[in-house]
């Protein structure tokens, strides 16, 4: 696991009530990456990866879904309209719960969702309360990740299912430089820390879940950098930040760290599905 002590929630926060004006202008309904078979689209790259996490985790009509981190609800109306899942979204930001609400009501999935402002390591639900914990690009942002899975597995429902996308630390970061292209994606990108596969897998047994499923998705996610770093170049963004903060700007030029992170596999993206086994029936 790569750490980067310096950041803090105040500034994820504040990052996501800045910005969700303009992941939306830049990127579209989805923040998270697009996952490539050929030439399709970024917006159909984007649906790509939440479909194909949805078939992986075997999302079924009137699943009850937690979305971790959801952003403008993206993910969330998608369950909701083309699953017919019950979703609760979770977000950090004022911006993107009220942005969600209301992209739900457009969609008339207002009733089938339900959008909360909280921190995803404090929140309580009870034990059993979902069949499903979604989370697409939020646990890179949680401070003690082990804890979350503990959590998140107790809100499962015997049988259920844990589907996670996540940014990942890769490989050779005994190399030091190797080691600081990821520590500078953390701290441009506000990430505490960033695990591995193995990290995550680890997390996801120790909280009782039986890893079913791995993907490296690395080599099919990492175009979106490319585009991003264009449709920056193009446009009035990186003036926009400056006037914005020191972060902004830091996030806008780590966008070819990021890049090359993943071309040299010091960084990898990955899905994964993991199941709570279901309760022994007792003699
Ligand atoms: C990269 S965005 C992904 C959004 C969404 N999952 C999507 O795919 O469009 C990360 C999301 O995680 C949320 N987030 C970060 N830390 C969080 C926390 N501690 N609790 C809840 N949400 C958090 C942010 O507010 C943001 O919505």
């Amino acid at each position: 696991m790569i750490s980067c002590p310096s950041v803090t929630q105040r500034e994820i926060r504040g990052h996501y009530e800045l910005s969700t004006l303009f992941y939306w202008l830049l990127w579209g309904r989805h923040i998270h990456h697009g996952l490539w078979e050929g030439d399709e689209s970024p917006a159909q790259a984007q649906q790509q990866l939440t479909e194909t996490l949805c078939q992986l985790g075997r999302i079924q009509p009137g699943n009850r879904v937690l979305d971790v981190g959801c952003g403008m609800g993206g993910s969330s109306i998608h369950l909701a309209k083309q699953v017919g899942c019950e979703v609760t979204g979770v977000t950090l930001s004022r911006v993107q719960q009220t942005w969600a609400s209301t992209s739900a009501l457009f969609h008339g999935v207002s009733r089938l969702t339900r959008f909360l402002r909280g921190d995803a390591e404090r929140v309580e639900f009870p034990p059993g309360s979902f069949d499903v914990v979604w989370s697409i690009e939020c646990t890179e942002h949680l401070f003690d990740k082990p804890a979350f899975f503990r959590r998140a597995a107790d809100w499962l429902v015997p049988g259920g299912r844990m589907a996670i996308c996540a940014w990942l630390a890769g490989d050779g970061l005994d190399d030091p430089a190797r080691a600081r292209q990821v520590y500078d994606v953390c701290e441009g990108f506000l990430c505490p820390s960033l695990g591995s596969f193995d990290d995550y897998r680890g997390w996801m047994t120790e909280a009782g879940l039986i890893v079913e499923e791995t993907c490296d998705w690395t080599d099919r996610v990492w175009r979106t950098w490319e585009i991003c770093r264009d449709r920056v170049a193009k446009s009035r963004v990186r003036w926009l930040a400056k006037c914005l903060d020191k972060n902004s700007v830091l996030f806008l030029d780590r966008f070819d760290t990021i890049l090359n992170a993943y071309k040299t596999k010091a960084m990898r993206y990955g899905c994964l599905i993991a199941t709570k086994p279901a309760e022994r029936m007792s003699r």
